[in-house]
């Protein structure tokens, strides 16, 4: 193990935002290998491959099979940043224990380092089963994508009335109180993300909850500009990879049919004269 591994208590200890943390959602080894590279602390397996690998529509169909392949693909190739599996939807809600054994499959069979669930008050005697079977648990608050079939596929935001920022605060001390080492907070106005970065004394992750959070969130599909079809308005695009890929394939596309590629310089030569005479006499 490399002496700069990233883990929970590191991270725990850069409550205050110092630097701040950084998490992105990896799939794959070769985009594990540029993310670790960058210096990305922690690199989550999410549910989010349900639409971003799997072509679902949400992330409702992920099982817990395909986070642990996922994490292996990721962890094969990742060095320093904490890895992290998702718990898919209905592999914690219904027990305590049934949330132990998936979380367990998560650390023995995929890798993972530390287990992500979404939910507040209602998930915290889960959180502390967790915790105190030594796997270590980020909390996700806010938005909460699993919980789509009551608040609506379209629900961008949450905290925006009193009681909902009574409910969040309630959750984030409940997830804290609970054991987790830090919490995601989805896409809340930035007022309240702070309040809720002010109220617990674990790192708040924000996905569009504004710029107090202890880190940063954002789904790397969307920051690289990979997934087009829709931005929510806390994306920012650093890079526009879907224009380059799609400029790279045409290109490519053109090359083959004018009969451009492959070129010499692509090419493969016998470079042993004999061995061209007797190729040339080969029925
Ligand atoms: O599934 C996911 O990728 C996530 C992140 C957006 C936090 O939950």
């Amino acid at each position: 193990m490399t002496s700069d591994r990233i883990t929970p208590e590191s991270l725990r200890a850069r409550k205050g935002g110092s630097p701040p943390i950084t998490l992105l959602p990896v799939y794959d080894a070769t985009f594990a290998r540029l993310l670790d590279r960058a210096g990305i602390d922690i690199l989550l397996v999410g549910d989010t491959l349900g639409q971003l690998v799997q072509g679902r529509e949400n992330p409702l169909a992920v099982s817990v099979e395909d986070v642990i392949y996922h994490l292996q693909c990721v962890g094969r190739a990742a060095r320093r940043g904490l890895l992290v599996g998702d718990m898919p939807f209905m592999s914690f809600q219904i027990s305590p224990e049934e949330a132990l054994r998936n979380a367990g499959k998560l650390v023995k069979e995929g890798g993972a380092r530390a287990v992500k669930l979404e939910g507040g008050e209602r998930i915290a005697e889960t959180v502390n089963a967790l915790t105190r079977a030594g796997i270590p648990v980020i909390g996700h608050i806010g938005v909460q994508p699993q919980s789509m079939l009551i608040t609506g596929e379209m629900r961008l935001s949450a905290g925006k009335a009193l009681e909902d920022i009574r409910q969040l605060l309630r959750d984030a001390r409940a997830i804290a109180e609970a054991g987790a080492f830090a919490v995601v907070v989805e896409a809340v106005p930035r007022e309240v993300g702070k309040k809720v970065t002010e109220s617990i004394p674990i790192p708040t992750l924000g996905i569009g909850a504004g710029p107090d959070c202890d880190g940063q969130v954002l789904v790397t599909h969307d920051l690289l500009g990979l997934f087009t079809e829709f931005k929510p308005k806390f994306v920012k695009r650093y890079a526009h990879l879907a224009e380059t890929i799609e400029k790279a394939l045409g290109e490519f596309l053109a090359d083959v049919r004018e009969k451009r590629f492959p070129d010499e310089e692509h090419s493969y030569h016998l470079k042993d004269s004999s061995l061209l005479l007797e190729l040339e006499r080969l029925p």
